[in-house]
C-alpha cells in the first residue's frame, strides 16, 4: 500500500497485516468462484448458479455466519447473519453472485471459466467472466469478515449479507424475496461492492446510478419467409423497414426522438457541475480504453455529464433474416432488435416505455405491426451524500487509502439499490473497486490483484469504523 500506517486506527493494523498475510488463499478462494459458470441468464446454466450460491454460503459458514441458500422462483439468494454487540450498526453488504454470458467466446484470450492471473499494468490481474462483476468485489466484504474475525473471534457490527444470482437478468425475483424477508432484511444502511474506483490509487463512492429500461422490438411483416426474387419489388421488407425507423431514434445531433424523453429530466446544479469537473476526468484516456478516438453525443456536455446526468436510447442488438454462411435471397417475415434506455433523475420509466410505443406506431410501416416485449424498467437513483454512516465509509476509506474518497455518478444500473429504498426504506452505500477499463460484460473481463487487496483492507477500516458508532452513539 501507499498509505502510512500512521492513519490507521491501532485495532486495524492486526487485521490489516492478517489480509496481507493470507492474501494468496483469499485469492485462491476467489479463483474457486470464478471457475463455477453462473451465467442466469441462460435456463442450462441453472444448476451452476445454484453451485455458485452454495459455494457462497459455504464460505460463509465456514467464517460464522448462520448462512442458507433461499429459493426464489428464478435463482436462489444466498442470505447469512451475524451478529454484532450491543448498540452496533446493522450493516447488510449486497453483492450477485451470477454474470453476464461469456459471449463471444472467440475474442477471449482464455477460457472466461478458466481464470488466469497474469501480469498488469498495477501488477498481477485475474481474467475471468464475473472477475470485477461481481465476484471479485464481493469476495473483497467476505475476505474483510475472514480477516476480522481470525484476528478478534467476533464482527465489530450486526452484518447481513444477501447474494443475489438474477442481479444480470433484471431481477425479476427481488421484489418478492424482499416483500418476504423485509423483517430479516431490515438494517441501518447497505453497503454494495459493484462499481468503480476513481483511479488505482483512489477509492470513490457512488452516489448516483442511471435507470434502464429494457425492451426487445420486433417487427411483422409477410406470413412467411419470401422468395427475394419472386417477392422483391413488390412488398415490404421487414429488415428495411425496422432499420429506417430505428434510424430515426435520433436526430443528427444524437437527440433522442421519442416524444417527451427529456420532459422530466433534471439538469445538474452549478454545484455539482463543478465538483465534476474539479474531478480532473481524462476523456481521452476514456475513449482511448474504447479504441476510438473521440467521444460523440450531446453537444455542449462533458463525457461525465453525457454518462451521469443525460439519459440514452441504445441499440443492443439487431437480427433478421439470413445471417449464416453464404448467400440465401430471402425476405424475412419479420426483423428484430434489442432496445435500451438509460434513465435519469426525474424520468418516469413508464412514461418513457409509453413515448417509445407511440414513437413506434407512428412510424408502423404499411402492412407491417409491431411485438414488444418488455424486459423491464428500473429509475435512475440517487442515494444520501451525507449521513453518520457515510462518514464512517469516508473514515474508513481514508484510514485504508491515506486519501478520502471522490463522489462520483455512474451510467450503469443496480436495481437493488431502488428496491431497498422503495420497499425497505433504506440507503446505500456504494463503494466499488473495479476500474474502468476492467471491461465488464465484455471479453477478457478483469480484476487488478491491487483492487481486490485494497478492496478488503477498504472493507476492513470501514468495518473498524462501523464498529466504532456503537460506543459513540
Ligand atoms: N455492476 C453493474 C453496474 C455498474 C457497473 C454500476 C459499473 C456502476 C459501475 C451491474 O452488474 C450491471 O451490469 N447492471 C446492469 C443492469 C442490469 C439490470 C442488467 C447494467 O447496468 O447494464
Ligand atoms: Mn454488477
Ligand atoms: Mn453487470
Amino acid at each position: 500500500m501507499t498509505t502510512s500506517n500512521a492513519a490507521i486506527p491501532e485495532s486495524l493494523v492486526p487485521v490489516l497485516e492478517q489480509v496481507d498475510a493470507t492474501l494468496d488463499a483469499s485469492r485462491e478462494r476467489m479463483l474457486e468462484l470464478l471457475r463455477i459458470p453462473s451465467i442466469s441468464t441462460d435456463p442450462e446454466y441453472a444448476g451452476e448458479t445454484r453451485r455458485a450460491a452454495e459455494w457462497c454460503a459455504r464460505e460463509l459458514a465456514d467464517i460464522g455466519f448462520d448462512a442458507s441458500v433461499r429459493d426464489t422462483a428464478g435463482h436462489p439468494m444466498v442470505l447469512a447473519k451475524n451478529d454484532g454487540p450491543p448498540g452496533a450498526p446493522h450493516l447488510l453488504y449486497y453483492g450477485h453472485y451470477d454474470v453476464q454470458p461469456p459471449d463471444p467466446l472467440d475474442l477471449w484470450h482464455s477460457a472466461p471459466f478458466e481464470p488466469v492471473v497474469m501480469a498488469s499494468d498495477h501488477g498481477e490481474k485475474v481474467v475471468a467472466r464475473g472477475a470485477v462483476d461481481d465476484k471479485g468485489q464481493l469476495l473483497t466484504f467476505v475476505e474483510a469478515f475472514r480477516a476480522w474475525r481470525e484476528v478478534h473471534g467476533t464482527l465489530p457490527a450486526r452484518i447481513t449479507v444477501l447474494l443475489e444470482g438474477e442481479e444480470e437478468s433484471g431481477s425479476p425475483s427481488l421484489d418478492a424475496f424482499l416483500e418476504a424477508h423485509r423483517d430479516e432484511l431490515d438494517c441501518d444502511v447497505c453497503l454494495i461492492s459493484d462499481s468503480d474506483m476513481w483511479d488505482v490509487d483512489t477509492p470513490a463512492i457512488t452516489y448516483m446510478l442511471r435507470g434502464l429500461l429494457y425492451a426487445q422490438i420486433r417487427l411483422h411483416g409477410p406470413s412467411h419467409d419470401l422468395h427475394s426474387g419472386i417477392y422483391g419489388g413488390a412488398v415490404i421488407n421487414p429488415i428495411t423497414a425496422l432499420t429506417r425507423v430505428l434510424a430515426q431514434l435520433h436526430d443528427d445531433d444524437g437527440v433522442v426522438q421519442i416524444p417527451g424523453f427529456y420532459d422530466d429530466v433534471r439538469e445538474i446544479g452549478d454545484d455539482e457541475r463543478r465538483q465534476w469537473q474539479s474531478l480532473g476526468f481524462d476523456e481521452q484516456g476514456f475513449v482511448a480504453g474504447a479504441g476510438l478516438d473521440r467521444s460523440t453525443g450531446e453537444h455542449g456536455r462533458s463525457v461525465l455529464e453525457r454518462t451521469w446526468s443525460r439519459p440514452t436510447c441504445e441499440l443492443n442488438g439487431i437480427w433478421g433474416g439470413y445471417i449464416g454462411e453464404g448467400a440465401k435471397t430471402v425476405i424475412p417475415a419479420h426483423a428484430s432488435a434489442k432496445v435500451s434506455c438509460r434513465l435519469v433523475a426525474d424520468q418516469d420509466p413508464s412514461a418513457v416505455y409509453d413515448g417509445l410505443m407511440r414513437f413506434l406506431e407512428e412510424r408502423t410501416p404499411p402492412g407491417c405491426r409491431w411485438e414488444v416485449t418488455p424486459f423491464g424498467m428500473e429509475p435512475a437513483i440517487r442515494v444520501p451524500t451525507e449521513s453518520r454512516y457515510l462518514e464512517a465509509a469516508r473514515a474508513g476509506l481514508l484510514a485504508a487509502f491515506g486519501k478520502p474518497p471522490v463522489l462520483i455518478g455512474s451510467g450503469g444500473s443496480i436495481p437493488v439499490v431502488g428496491a431497498f429504498q422503495k420497499k425497505l426504506g433504506f440507503d446505500s452505500i456504494l463503494v466499488g473497486f473495479g476500474l474502468e477499463d476492467d471491461r465488464m460484460h465484455s471479453p477478457n473481463e478483469k480484476f487488478e490483484l491491487k483492487c481486490f487487496e485494497r478492496g478488503i483492507r477498504a472493507h476492513v477500516a470501514m468495518l473498524g469504523s462501523f464498529g466504532a458508532m456503537a460506543a459513540s452513539s
